[in-house]
């Protein structure tokens, strides 16, 4: 949630901040907001709507400046809730939640101070205006004791030639190169800085002509050290293709082959062999969206393998469950970002029961990695577009390979025999499902209902995640055994039903449910893996759409044309398929 981004010590810092504002647009795109520094005066434009609203702040020039784009959270989208805020000399750009901002509201309003918007970030620029007194350290200092929550800060001073970036609990990466930067993620770093260096909790760094310094929230001198940025950090552009999200389907293949490469490291070796010499009883899986879809997905197969109980559960839910200890436990936590509030904070309360946790995560540098007690690697690469598309496929292989690595050498060397396998199919499957029929049927659809058995209803409520999120099609994933239990009632002819059948021993109880569908005037498509068809199903559902079968990783094919539909929809309907409304990538609160 929003976007963060500062710089010093450059020439036209206005151009750099426009240009890694769009980058993290797909944070938050309800406003954006530029500060930069002229001389000894700041100067602000901001305006509710995307990026581009701002593009006259190109001009603006400037030594240094901050930049910020957002997701709304409190206050609607508006020009006065639009970061940055400004009081009393300083700029502030916010990314998080200020979790005690009424009380400090009330007690700033009190002293005299008046507010200008609804957000709860506004409270951070008072502070600092009331703290300074001629020694910025000191005012920054004074401002994160008092605040509570989860806040990552960008902050000019007209009195301070550069910028102070303060973290904790939401990402801050520093850089270095033709001057100082700062942002919420590497991508938005690419092209700027030559080598980078993560902020932790509690961390803040000083930005100024000469270099950085940093310390601690008691003031503590602090050392960091950077290094090269990495080149999965590099997003590319759309290379070409008319969206991230097309282009990042086009890229799972490559996911799935850097993930499985990334196991094969000493160091992943070396933590599943230490994983390998423990006696788990139970592995819980978490996650949010997809994220979770990727580990209920995971937990088939898991069980199987391990000959433990595996479940998944949204880390929402889980959070705030009441437990007893998790002695023995793995906890595995699902997430793209290593961001999502959710999921750490699950995370967290999983270690403190006494887990064991694993981050299966797209970036090694997230709050997630830094709560956890090893890491799964999932390397989907930059995914720019706000659904997950490459990332899904990247968690499934990454679980696959850890509930087999966790099985044994034998089932390991299988299951990487079988991912390998499982690219080429993803490549066959990008270039030969024929969507297009499909995704008119459901942009012409009152609504669209996924169904399947077994590994296949997880793949169902992701093919609805992702076409709802992007189309705003209406729709649910249900398991195909629950449909005649009650969703039937909502089957008429202006519905489509989608079938996934990727297992041969299901296979025809999942028929079932589409004749019951077609029984009552509803319209039916198949998604069905090779040697799974159940006679005369081809001829019954209106569209037919063939996969081929794999059968250590079926979630990862079936994917392939359920996004396609997804992104086909989107497009026929004119949307965003990159930025869907209200969504944001990182969902950084709770
Ligand atoms: C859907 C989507 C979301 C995310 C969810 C978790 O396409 O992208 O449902 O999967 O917000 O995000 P991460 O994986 O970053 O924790």
């Amino acid at each position: 949630m929003c976007g963060i981004i500062a710089c010093a010590g450059v020439r036209r810092a206005s151009e750099i901040l426009y240009k890694g504002l769009c980058d993290l647009e797909y944070r938050g795109y309800d406003s954006a907001g530029i500060s930069v520094k002229r001389g000894g005066e700041i100067v602000t434009v901001k305006r509710a709507g995307r990026v581009s609203a701002i593009e006259c702040a190109r001009r603006l020039g400037g030594s240094a400046g901050i930049g910020h784009t957002r997701w709304a959270t409190h206050g609607r989208p508006s020009d006065e809730n639009a970061h940055p805020h400004c009081r009393g000399g300083f700029s502030v750009v916010h990314n998080g939640i200020i979790e005690n901002y009424a009380v400090l509201k009330e007690e700033l309003i009190a002293e005299g101070d008046e507010f200008i918007s609804q957000t709860d970030s506004e409270v951070v620029v008072h502070l600092l205006a009331k703290y300074y007194r001629g020694d910025l350290k000191e005012a920054v200092l004074r401002t994160v004791a008092r605040l509570k929550g989860a806040f990552a800060l960008c902050i000019l001073h007209e009195d301070f030639e550069g910028f102070v970036a303060v973290k904790y609990r939401n990402p801050v990466i520093v850089g270095c190169g033709n001057g100082c930067f700062a942002a919420s993620d590497m991508p938005a770093l690419s092209g700027i800085a030559a080598r980078v260096a993560v902020l932790k909790d509690g961390q803040i760094a000083f930005a100024c002509e000469g270099g950085f310094t940093f310390c601690d929230f008691e003031g503590n001198a602090a050392s960091l050290t950077f290094s090269p940025l990495p080149p999965q950090a590099r997003s590319g552009g759309t290379a070409g293709f008319p969206h991230y999200m097309i282009k990042e389907i086009n890229e799972i293949p490559a996911a799935i082959r850097q993930t499985a490469a990334a196991f094969e490291t000493e160091g992943c070796a070396r933590a599943f062999a230490k994983l390998r010499r423990k006696k788990f009883s139970q592995v819980m899986l978490c996650g949010c969206g997809t994220a979770y879809h990727a580990a209920l997905a995971a937990a088939y197969a898991g069980e199987e393998l391990i000959g433990v109980p595996v479940r998944a559960e949204t880390a929402g839910e889980y959070r705030y469950r009441r437990r007893g200890s998790l002695a023995g436990t793995l906890f595995a936590a699902v997430s793209q970002s290593g961001e999502t509030a959710d999921t750490v904070e699950a995370a967290r309360t999983a270690k403190a029961a006494g887990a064991l946790v694993a981050a299966v995560t797209n970036v090694p540098y997230s709050a997630l990695t830094s709560v956890a007690d090893i890491v799964v690697p999932v390397r989907a690469g930059a995914e720019i577009c706000v659904a997950a598309t490459k990332s899904y496929c990247g968690q499934c292989a990454a679980l696959g390979l850890m509930f087999s690595a966790l099985a044994g050498g034998r089932h390991y060397r299988q299951a990487k025999r079988a991912l390998g396998e499982a690219e080429g199919m993803c490549a066959g499957a990008i270039s030969h499902c024929a969507v297009e029929d499909v995704a008119r049927a459901c942009a012409s659809a009152s609504a669209v209902y996924f169904i399947g058995r077994g590994a296949d209803y997880p793949a169902a409520l992701e093919g609805s995640l992702k076409l709802k999120e992007v189309s705003y099609v209406p729709g649910e994933g249900f398991p195909a055994g629950e449909l005649k239990h009650g969703p039937i009632a909502l089957i008429d002819g202006g519905t489509l039903t989608v079938a996934v059948i990727t297992d041969p021993a299901l296979a025809e109880k999942t028929a079932s449910a589409v004749e019951q569908v077609c029984a009552r005037g509803g319209r039916a498509a198949v998604v069905c893996a090779e040697g799974c068809e159940p006679e005369g199903l081809r001829e019954r559902a209106e569209f037919f759409i063939t996969v081929p079968r794999s059968a250590l990783f079926p979630a990862i094919i079936s994917a392939i044309p359920l996004q396609l539909i997804a992104y086909r929809t989107a497009v026929i309907l004119g949307r965003d398929p990159d930025k869907p409304r209200n969504l944001a990538k990182s969902v950084t609160v709770e």
